[in-house]
């Protein structure tokens, strides 16, 4: 409504518009109503509209009152001011009702474009773990074995006298079972020293043929320090089935030492002894380094021992009720973290166990 507009005007053009064609002498409705409108255009939020709406269609409103007393004008004046008063509301409501749908409108839009996530802000990386090393190494060790149709097994890490030593032919006076090296558990217990308690626990579950992987957690009386510690990991393997030879066990870890340490891997049987095989073989890689030229990782030799091996005892068949005339197998155990060690040129064995992030991100 323009200011230069005077109420002469504003009845002249107010026909059956907002404000009706009365001249009332009590009230003027198009007062209220031009009143009203402005009120209207000034209010641009939903909160102000219903404001306005209160103070004029509330009620205690302005139209509200004005319909209300009705009552005390004149019966000429009544339908008048009536039919403006009356019209002026639905005028009123349907402007309001505009406005606010218009106002509500952009009030969602404002809480939606500042509810919208800022994809220009840099993203959030979520810390991202690795497979530890030691966990690594394994999983490769027996991913080889899987693939020769070995199944994985595991034992406890609490194991009886029997299965740890007697079954696997320790003599009773044998240094190994001595409190230096062993962790006695109370009730004639231990915590397993190898992984080799396992290979009595499956002979002792199932008939030949027997093809095991067994990675497991060891431990040992010793301070811990760059290549001793208290707890450690291994990995064994068993093969017992008729005609099982010397060669079979050879043939089996040339293959793997291939697939560990690449294609031109090589491997070398030395004599050595274990009681629970006869005969017993510690195993050397060709240095993955020097290729058998010497260097500081193999110190010089060429080779790097990854394992013990051998023939299983006749004696150890016959503890777990297998005939040695009948069957033979080879077994083998390996230590994870010197192979990791090896692999990744890790001088201290402790590396593994402090889980310094800064060292297993490395490994990523
Ligand atoms: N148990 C032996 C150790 O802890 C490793 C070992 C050697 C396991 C020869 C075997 C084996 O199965 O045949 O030192």
């Amino acid at each position: 409504m323009a200011a230069a507009e005077g109420p002469d005007s504003l009845r002249a053009r107010s026909e059956g518009g907002l404000g009706g064609a009365s001249r009332t002498p009590h009230v003027d409705v198009d007062a209220i109503a031009r009143e009203a409108r402005e009120a209207v255009a000034a209010a641009s939020t939903a909160a102000a509209l219903e404001a306005v709406r209160v103070k004029y269609l509330g009620r205690q409103g302005a139209l509200t009152q004005l319909l209300r007393s009705l009552g005390t004008l004149s019966a000429e004046e009544r339908p008048l001011v009536g039919a403006a008063a009356n019209e002026a509301k639905r005028e009123l409501e349907a402007l309001l009702d505009q406005r606010l749908a218009v106002a509500q409108d952009a009030e969602r839009t404002r809480a939606r474009a500042a509810a919208r996530p800022d994809l220009t802000l840099p993203g959030r990386r979520p810390p991202l773990g690795i497979v530890h090393p030691l966990k690594r190494v394994e999983d490769e060790i027996i991913e080889v074995f899987a693939g020769l149709g070995f199944s994985v097994v595991e034992g406890p890490e609490i194991e009886t006298d029997y299965n740890n030593f007697e079954a696997l032919n320790f003599p009773k006076d044998h240094p190994a079972r001595d409190m230096q090296d062993t962790f006695f558990v109370p009730g004639e217990l231990l915590l397993r020293t190898h992984t080799s308690p396992v290979q009595i626990r499956t002979m002792q579950a199932q008939r030949p043929p027997v093809r095991v992987i067994v990675p497991g957690r060891v431990y040992r009386r010793d301070i811990a320090d760059a290549s001793h510690s208290p707890v450690f990991h291994q990995v064994e393997g068993l093969a017992v089935d008729r005609d099982i030879s010397m060669g079979d066990l050879k043939g089996t870890l040339e293959l793997f030492a291939r697939e560990l340490f690449g294609p031109r891997s090589k491997i070398r049987f030395r004599p050595s002894f274990f009681p629970f095989t006869e005969p017993s073989a510690e195993v050397d890689v060709l240095c993955f380094l020097c290729v058998g030229d010497g260097c500081r990782l193999c110190k010089q030799s060429g080779w790097l021992e990854i394992l013990g091996s051998g023939m299983v005892h006749p004696n150890v068949l016959r503890n777990v009720g297998y005939d040695p005339e009948e069957v033979t197998g080879w077994a083998f155990g390996m230590g994870v973290e010197r192979i990791a060690m090896l692999r990744y040129g890790v001088d201290d064995l402790r590396l593994f166990f402090d889980n310094d992030l800064r060292f297993l991100r490395q490994f990523a």
